[in-house]
């Protein structure tokens, strides 16, 4: 009858389907229906970090409470008007590839407004809603002299990030980011709220914990584990590229030492920076018990450096440091490779030659490249396996690896459209470096993959069949598989 009524009235039936699926989640009594000629659709749609995720979905609903995300998913599984309507999640809204977390032709469930962070110190727990940044949970944690393990930029949304891994400045000491979460609560696409922990709902525990919320349900809750702590010591310093070959060498050794030294975080990149009109070297490195400058950093600490902002500070001050520039279109591929000083170093030349190519492409100098490289050693995934055990299959990685993220930040959608296969171009000719010196590590990060990468592949058969094996059993209609499509999911794998 709609969809008659919509090809009379002259509509596309999509389109008026999707409109009357709009009004049946107000009719639920969803008073957060955001309509295109609204304000505040326009400010979630720019609240979207990468302006290639700023799509224009039909509606945009922000549940408020779990309950209200079961009424959304009970309108939209089914209520007859949504029958054809497709859906996408957001919480952050970070991820950086367009259709992950929003979509064009469907309706978006925006997380946004449920962002309570809650610290029960008895219990070493602190809750946390899905549409919370990290800057909001440091910062309400953090009067009392607690934290939890999290992102190191603070306007990173807790969700994606936490069923993503979450790589933090404490992963040598405490595993993942998701291996330091005792509980999920979830709303399934049968409506119901379920816990996953170790005792109830294991299973699904685990596959949440790098398996990305994109296949299970909606997360509306994650308890973690939290710490006291003090302030910590760190910050950026920028060198010049001629200090390159000195840095390799040592963030090679630094990463064969974390073992020895786990209170320590290190993360070094190649950047183009517009201001600059040139590569520099930037490093961001932290001591996450407060010492400053201690022997783990001797080798970077010889390095001539241009400048520093290296002091004691928070452990929110920290991040609101690392916070990267938003309202570019961004681009970025990973790759994970072997600690291999060879394999590091034709990296960086490949990084400098994308840079001196996309030169002669533009005439637009505003913008930006990264190229940046993330110690990952054994002792990660020995925390992770002692703490209950994540998807993401790097139990299995016997050598000491450092996962790559190379990115680009540019301005047009002209632009975008040429940049996203050079780069691809290159990180393959990368990773073709690397298999010649069978220094290629098959694990991709989820979190920093682009749409065309396979993260959850790489996790390896038997985590692969765990996350199917969860995802069929708590979706067996398939729900997010299908009428969610964005996102990393277990079905395409
Ligand atoms: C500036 C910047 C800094 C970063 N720093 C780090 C870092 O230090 N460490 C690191 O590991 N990563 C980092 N990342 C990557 C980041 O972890 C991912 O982009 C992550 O997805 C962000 O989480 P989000 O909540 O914003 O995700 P979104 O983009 O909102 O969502 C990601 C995916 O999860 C789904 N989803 C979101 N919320 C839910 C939910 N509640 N239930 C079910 N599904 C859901 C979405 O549909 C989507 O498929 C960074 C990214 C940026 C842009
Ligand atoms: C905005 O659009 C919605 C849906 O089409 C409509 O119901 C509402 O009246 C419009 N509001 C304004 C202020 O035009
Ligand atoms: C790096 O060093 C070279 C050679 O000394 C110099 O020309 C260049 O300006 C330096 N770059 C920066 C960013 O300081």
């Amino acid at each position: 009858m709609l969809k008659l009524a919509a090809i009379l009235m002259g509509l596309p039936a999509a389109l008026a389907l999707s409109s009357t699926c709009c009004q049946a989640l107000q009719d639920a009594g969803l008073a957060h229906v955001l309509y295109p000629n609204s304000t505040e659709y326009s400010s979630r749609t720019e609240s979207y970090w990468s302006v290639s995720a700023r799509l224009s979905p039909y509606c945009i609903v922000q549940p408020t409470c779990t309950s209200e995300v079961v009424k959304v998913v009970n309108t939209l599984v089914k209520d007859e008007s949504c029958s054809s309507t497709k859906f996408a999640v957001r919480s952050g809204g970070h991820t950086v590839w367009p259709g992950s977390n929003n979509i064009d032709d469907g309706l978006t469930v925006d997380l946004g407004l449920m962002k309570d962070v809650t610290l029960d110190t008895k219990a070493s727990v602190a809750s946390i809603s899905p549409g919370a940044r990290w800057m909001n949970v440091y910062g309400t944690l953090e009067p009392h002299g607690w934290t939890v393990p999290g992102g190191r930029a603070g306007s990173v949304g807790v969700a994606g990030f936490l069923t993503g891994g979450g790589n933090s400045f404490y992963t040598a000491r405490k595993g993942f980011a998701c291996d330091n979460v005792k509980n999920f609560e979830v709303v399934t696409a049968s409506g119901d709220v379920v816990n996953a922990n170790a005792d109830e709902n294991p299973d699904l525990w685990q596959a949440l914990k790098g398996g990305s919320a994109a296949n299970f349900g909606i997360v509306t809750r994650f308890d973690m584990f939290a710490f006291q702590t003090g302030n910590l010591w760190g910050g950026t310093a920028t060198y010049n590229k001629s200090e390159t070959a000195a840095q390799i060498a040592a963030y090679v050794k630094w990463t064969d030492n974390i073992n020895n030294y786990r209170d320590g975080s290190s993360i070094i990149f190649w950047s183009y920076l517009p201001a600059m009109s040139d590569i520099v070297i930037l490093g961001a490195y932290e001591d996450t018990e407060g010492n400053e400058a201690p022997a783990g950093f001797d080798d970077f600490m010889a390095i001539p450096r241009i400048s520093d902002t290296l002091r004691i500070a928070s452990h929110k001050e920290l991040t609101d440091e690392l916070e990267q520039a938003n309202g570019y279109r961004d681009i970025w591929f990973t790759m994970t490779i072997a600690n291999n000083a060879e394999i590091f170093a034709k990296i960086v030349e490949l990084h400098e030659a994308f840079v001196n190519e996309w030169k002669t492409l533009t005439s637009d100098n505003d913008f930006i490249t990264q190229c940046m490289f993330q110690s990952i050693p054994t002792v990660f995934s020995v925390h992770s396996v002692e703490r209950g055990g994540n998807v993401m299959g790097l139990d299995s990685e016997d050598r000491n690896a450092i996962m790559v993220l190379l990115d680009i930040a540019v301005k047009t959608a002209e632009e975008e459209a040429i940049a996203r296969p050079l780069l691809r171009s290159y990180g393959e000719q990368m990773e073709a470096f690397a298999v010649s010196k069978d220094g290629l590590v098959s694990w991709k990060f989820l979190n920093y993959a682009d749409s065309y990468q396979d993260p959850l592949a790489s996790y390896g058969s038997a985590n692969v069949e765990k996350i199917r094996a969860a995802a069929k059993k708590f979706d067996p209609e398939g729900v997010f598989q299908t009428k969610a499509p964005g996102g990393f999911k277990i079905s395409k794998v």
